[in-house]
């Protein structure tokens, strides 16, 4: 008798903190840059993903439900990066002080092997690590959001629904995504051997609808049988028969067996700041713990923000991290990485013994340290009013990843094989080398640069970022952090500022068409090769401002877009 009032009264309580969903237009949506917001916040890759997140908040869900429908929506709305068919890294801290982090990255199929990518000349064919079956580890994401899934409040089939609903009736695409797709057209074609949605004989325009009837298919699949209905079934039916189709290694029980796992996040303390960022086999936790505790004794806020001195301490951080991770980074279930070494002070003071602030560093003379013991991806950042921020980059490597798509269930695999060292020395497609710690072996993850990082401060979440951009990652997430931490710029100038690179080999400066020339020309007096090139990285970044607000920021650089209310 006394439970229907009972009843009631938790389901008034649970809807007293939700309210009407913004409904999502997918045929007339504006991108949004800058979002203040009292209640939660998104901010990703696509105005329609960031939307998807938004209801979920507005539903009662938190940050780790919006986190799930704005990859699920991403799937579906940006098919460059976001995926069913690559793998992620997700990091949060929860209101109740816990710091979590799920690897969700591709592992290599158990029929891989050291040498598959050598042909038999002993020469490194990165055409078939890069394009095509081969390329692909087994998918991570669906299982990473299942992993992810406890910590939420909604349930799959409300976190999904957006998706479906984009993928079934469709959306207009940007102008962004239409010369992206024009410019794969052929690439597409002569990999997939099944007729697929992205794939037409008229060029794409901007506000063209892109239906996805196939990938709606999988998605209800997912909805009605969890993770089984992906790496089960029918779709792994599908998975199988593509890779029969095209000579791939992925097999059925490779899809059986994935798991994502949890792992401790890296933690640690720059300044009054703790940072918390994903551990192996991401190198990024160990690579901007490394760079930031080499700048930390440094007054690099007065040196000022892009001033010649800072940069150059912020290079040669760089270079020695970037070396550290060529010579002992890869997946820590398969080799022992030496990372309490690697980033002690003492290892720290003495990689930086050799920094001199007059002249350039050289990566001929500055290999990696002793230690004595035996374009494509994304970003989306989530704030909630609980106190819950969540971090996650996920990808499918390269635009599109390996640019097939699998007949009959319609998304896209990865090319996340590239991202293991094929031969020790020869360069991947982001020109980072690496050893045996990264080779290839069946079951092993390839290691990645993937830095999704929450900043708090007095433990209270205060900055949420990441970013896409390959090797740039890292150096992405560290500039920005330094440029909020140190040099107090405001949010979307911290993320909109042009940005510079060294990842140790090859020994050049890289910075962005837009970047002032001053300080390049300070640099290139030391003896810096500086290298102008394409945009670096697309970070978002969530930021508490003074008032207690969060403030959502989408880089300039792409159709990046804050969600708030
Ligand atoms: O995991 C990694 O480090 C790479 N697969 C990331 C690729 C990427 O960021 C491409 N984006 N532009």
């Amino acid at each position: 008798m006394r439970t229907i009032p009972v009843l009631l009264a938790i389901i008034l309580a649970s809807t007293a903190y939700a309210q009407q969903p913004t409904a999502i237009n997918a045929f007339h949506y504006q991108v949004k840059k800058s979002v203040t917001a009292s209640h939660g916040a998104v901010v990703s890759a696509h105005p329609l993903a960031s939307q998807a997140g938004l209801q979920m908040l507005q539903q009662g869900g938190n940050a780790v439900d919006a986190a799930i429908a704005t990859q699920l929506a991403l799937a579906v709305v940006y098919p460059a990066a976001g995926n069913l068919g690559g793998g992620g890294f997700l990091v949060a801290h929860l209101k109740d002080g816990k710091d979590l982090a799920i690897d969700y990255r591709e592992k290599a199929p158990s029929a891989a092997s050291r040498n598959m990518y050598i042909d038999a000349s002993g020469n490194a064919n990165t055409k078939l690590s890069q394009d095509g079956h081969l390329a692909s580890g087994v998918p991570g994401t669906v299982a990473g959001i299942f992993a992810s899934l406890p910590y939420a409040k909604l349930t799959i089939q409300q976190l999904i629904a957006p998706a479906i609903t984009l993928a079934e009736k469709g959306f207009a695409i940007t102008e962004r995504e239409a010369n992206s797709l024009n410019a794969t057209q052929e690439q597409f074609s002569k990999l997939n051997t099944q007729a697929n949605a992205f794939v037409r004989k008229r060029p794409w325009k901007a506000g063209d609808t892109l239906v996805q009837k196939d990938l709606a298919a999988t998605l209800k699949r997912i909805s009605t049988n969890g993770r089984a209905g992906f790496y089960e079934g029918e779709t792994a039916a599908l998975i199988i028969a593509e890779m029969k189709r095209g000579k791939g290694l992925i097999t059925e029980a490779d899809l059986k067996a994935y798991e994502a796992k949890e792992r401790p996040a890296v933690s640690f303390f720059y300044k009054d700041y703790r940072i918390v960022t994903m551990p192996l086999p991401s190198s990024g936790g160990v690579a901007l713990q490394q760079m930031m505790g080499m700048v930390e004794k440094y007054p690099l806020a007065a040196w000022g923000f892009h001033s010649v001195s800072a940069m150059q301490l912020m290079i040669e951080a760089e270079r020695r991290a970037y070396a550290d991770r060529a010579q002992f980074l890869g997946d820590p279930d398969f080799v022992k990485v030496p990372v309490k070494q690697l980033t002690s002070a003492a290892y720290l003071r003495e990689r930086m013994k050799d920094y001199n602030p007059r002249q350039a560093g050289s990566s001929k003379l500055t290999g990696a340290g002793t230690v004595y013991e035996s374009d494509e991806t994304t970003h989306l950042s989530v704030m909630d009013t609980e106190g819950n921020a969540v971090s996650v980059t996920t990808t499918l490597n390269g635009g599109y990843g390996s640019k097939v798509v699998v007949g009959g269930a319609g998304f896209f695999l990865n090319n996340e094989m590239d991202d293991f060292s094929v031969k020790p020395g020869v360069p991947n497609m982001y020109g980072l080398v690496g050893t045996e710690a990264n080779a290839v072996a069946p079951g092993k993850r390839m290691l990645s640069s993937m830095t999704p990082t929450i900043v708090l401060k007095k433990d209270k979440p205060y900055i949420v970022a990441g970013t896409p951009g390959g090797s740039t990652i890292i150096t992405s997430v560290f500039q920005t952090l330094l440029n909020i931490l140190e040099f107090n710029l405001p949010t979307q100038q911290a993320v909109d500022a042009p940005k510079f690179h060294h990842q140790w080999l090859p020994d050049v400066v890289d910075v962005e068409e837009d970047f002032d020339e001053t300080p390049l020309q300070g640099l290139r007096q030391m003896g810096y090769k500086v290298i102008s090139r394409g945009a670096i990285g697309r970070t978002e970044v969530i930021k508490v401002n003074g008032k207690g607000q969060l403030e959502a920021v989408g880089d300039k650089r792409g159709d990046d877009s804050a969600a708030g209310y």
